[in-house]
């Protein structure tokens, strides 16, 4: 097999640190990309691996108990591949940061790049009304002009060999609007079509686009929207459940208070009972791999995937807007 030279943004933990891991594991040529790589120690990316592995039991009340970790045999050489793992710094707040990284991500592949994930991204919490508007664009720079700063100084190189492939990190949430995340889902809907368009774009360049959507995946996403928020401080924890429960950013007079508090509780609780990223990093292992990809992929508990995916194509809007407002509790309040 040959051996891909691949860069990941977003790699420091999540679903982008799994994906990396078990690339590492296929032989792959990988770095990743943080805002700040100092931090990354070893110690802290494996917590961080074994906690996205890890099965909790989880009560109404926020209180959460560890069962087991599951870490699968992809990484069972967990060290060794941590050991080899390589980061460059790209923060998309600074001017300049991407060609920075393009510099250094291409320094360390001998001017070479085979897949692109762009995978980085977090969400806000808040109803449309109201949300700080300075936020929302936080919320688009995260999710989708991040990306487009990437892709101006990879896409000239790809481009130029004729080969190469791109995948985004979209989401189930941009097929349907989270309640109270629907700014975040609109990034994801708008990256969709950026890929669509870019597929159609770059097809006599044979470079191939593709998007990813994973369902709730269990990793740190919900601790980053509580820190983004700055209701949760920076060194709680992602399993510290009845902390980020409290860390509920509307006030009690606001109208939307009680729907978005269900909706925040059940967002925070059920993440931690999902899937480990590595069902998602093994899917993005064989979009790397294969000759030929497709253009829209799904990942996670197929109970919730399959129904999304099917209901979003068949089921008229009022069912679904039902089925929503019973999943996230906003039905009440
Ligand atoms: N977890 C889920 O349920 C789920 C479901 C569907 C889609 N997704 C998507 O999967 C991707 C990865 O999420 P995850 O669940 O793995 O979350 P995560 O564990 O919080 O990882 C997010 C990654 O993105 C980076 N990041 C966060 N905020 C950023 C910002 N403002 N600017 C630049 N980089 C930022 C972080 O790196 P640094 O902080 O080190 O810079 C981190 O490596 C996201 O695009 C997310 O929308 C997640």
């Amino acid at each position: 097999m040959k051996k891909l030279k691949i860069f990941i943004t977003g790699a420091s933990s999540g679903i982008g640190l799994t994906t990396a891991l078990h690339l590492l594991n296929r032989g792959h040529f990988v770095v990743g990309s943080s805002r700040n790589p100092s931090r990354l120690t070893k110690d802290l990316l494996k917590e961080r691996v074994i906690r996205d592995h890890t099965k909790f039991r989880v009560s109404r009340e926020g209180k959460v108990v560890p069962l087991s970790v599951k870490l699968p045999p992809e990484l069972k050489e967990i060290d060794d591949l941590l050991e080899v793992l390589r980061f460059i710094p790209f923060d998309p707040s600074r001017d300049g940061s991407e060609k920075e990284a393009a510099r250094d991500f291409f320094s360390l592949s001998g001017g070479e790049i085979d897949v692109l994930f762009l995978n980085a991204g977090m969400s806000i919490f808040g109803p449309v009304e109201g949300t700080d508007l300075s936020l929302v664009r936080e919320q688009f720079e995260a999710n989708l002009f991040q990306h487009l700063k990437i892709l101006g100084e990879f896409l000239p190189r790809m481009r130029e060999r004729k080969k190469g492939k791109i995948i985004f990190t979209s989401s189930l949430g941009g097929l349907i609007s989270i309640p109270f995340e629907s700014h975040y889902s609109a990034t994801k809907a708008a990256l969709e079509r950026i890929a669509e368009g870019l597929r159609i774009e770059l097809k006599p360049f044979s470079i191939q686009v593709a998007v990813v959507e994973p369902g709730d995946i269990n990793t740190s996403f919900n601790l980053t929207t509580a820190q983004t928020l700055k209701t949760a401080p920076p060194e709680a924890k992602s399993d510290e459940l009845s902390r980020l429960l409290q860390s509920f950013p509307l006030a009690e007079d606001s109208p939307y208070y009680q729907r978005a508090k269900n909706c925040w509780n059940y967002i925070f609780r059920s993440l931690l009972l999902k899937p480990s990223p590595s069902v998602v990093a093994r899917l993005m292992v064989k979009l790397a791999e294969k000759e030929r990809i497709a253009f829209r992929y799904r990942a996670g508990d197929p109970l919730q995937t399959i129904p999304v995916w099917i209901g979003t194509k068949i089921l008229p809007q009022r069912i679904i807007q039902w089925a929503v407002e019973k999943i996230y509790e906003v039905d009440r309040g």
